[in-house]
């Protein structure tokens, strides 16, 4: 994917005395507004060994009731909660909220390389993207089409469904009566949920699928995406 901005997260080797050389980790700022799963996904492969040039740099979530914030520090990471602002429509065009200014500057201060939307519920604006281009990554509970764009997805049988996007995205699956759904992993462009995807993975439904089932059954899913991800970019 050679308009995939891999070259981003190549690791720089830092030369010491001209005789060793010390890889820089990749270092994370995982955003989180829930549950959390996925972040202890990344916290259990960084333990086991499974990422081993990446460490979690700083966690941040907008809901202090986050289960996500207590994983975090059974783990002893950063972890910071930072209320979430609203602002009028149109107060901050073409700048950054100060709720985006304060998550940009914790994450420079923290020296973060991948910003990862771990179950974040919050829309990152254009300014604030465009600092960190090519350096956020969301998993989406539905398949997106692989450059992002369009309101197609073809799946591996060949059959053609709409993409769903936005929260809700596992029940509106259910209720346009899908029989195969999935989850993407995918770089975060200023148009939501349709930037080009790193990976993705198909599933069925069940009949007697509800939303929580299913849900749960894709974030099984997400859990091995989201590593595969990160490692991809490390
Ligand atoms: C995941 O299903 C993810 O796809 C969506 O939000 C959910 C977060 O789950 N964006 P968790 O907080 O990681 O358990």
């Amino acid at each position: 994917m050679s308009s995939h901005p891999e070259e981003h997260f190549a690791r720089k080797a830092l030369s010491v005395s001209g005789t060793h050389s010390l890889e820089k980790k990749l270092r994370l700022g995982v955003l989180i507004s829930g549950s959390g799963s996925n972040l202890q996904a990344i916290i259990d492969a960084c333990e086991a060994g499974k990422l081993p040039g990446v460490e979690i740099a700083l966690v941040i979530s907008n809901n202090a009731n986050a289960h996500g914030i207590q994983r975090a520090l059974k783990h002893k990471l950063p972890v910071i909660y930072l209320p979430w602002r609203k602002f009028p429509a149109g107060e901050y065009v073409d700048e950054m909220t100060p709720n985006e200014g304060q998550i940009a500057g914790l994450l420079q201060f923290f020296r973060v390389d991948l910003i990862v939307l771990a179950g974040w519920m919050r829309i990152l604006g254009a300014t604030f993207l465009d600092q960190f281009a090519h350096r956020v990554i969301n998993i989406h509970p539905a398949l997106l089409p692989r450059e992002g764009s369009g309101e197609t997805y073809t799946l591996s049988t060949g059959e053609t469904i709409p993409v769903i996007r936005g929260i809700n995205a596992v029940k509106m699956a259910l209720d346009a009566g899908l029989k195969i759904t999935g989850s993407s992993v995918h770089y975060v462009t200023a148009e939501v949920d349709a930037g080009p995807v790193i990976c993705q993975q198909e599933i069925t439904i069940e009949p007697g699928d509800t939303e929580e089932s299913l849900h749960e059954r894709l974030k099984a899913v997400e859990h091995r995406l989201l590593i595969e991800a990160i490692r991809e970019l490390s």
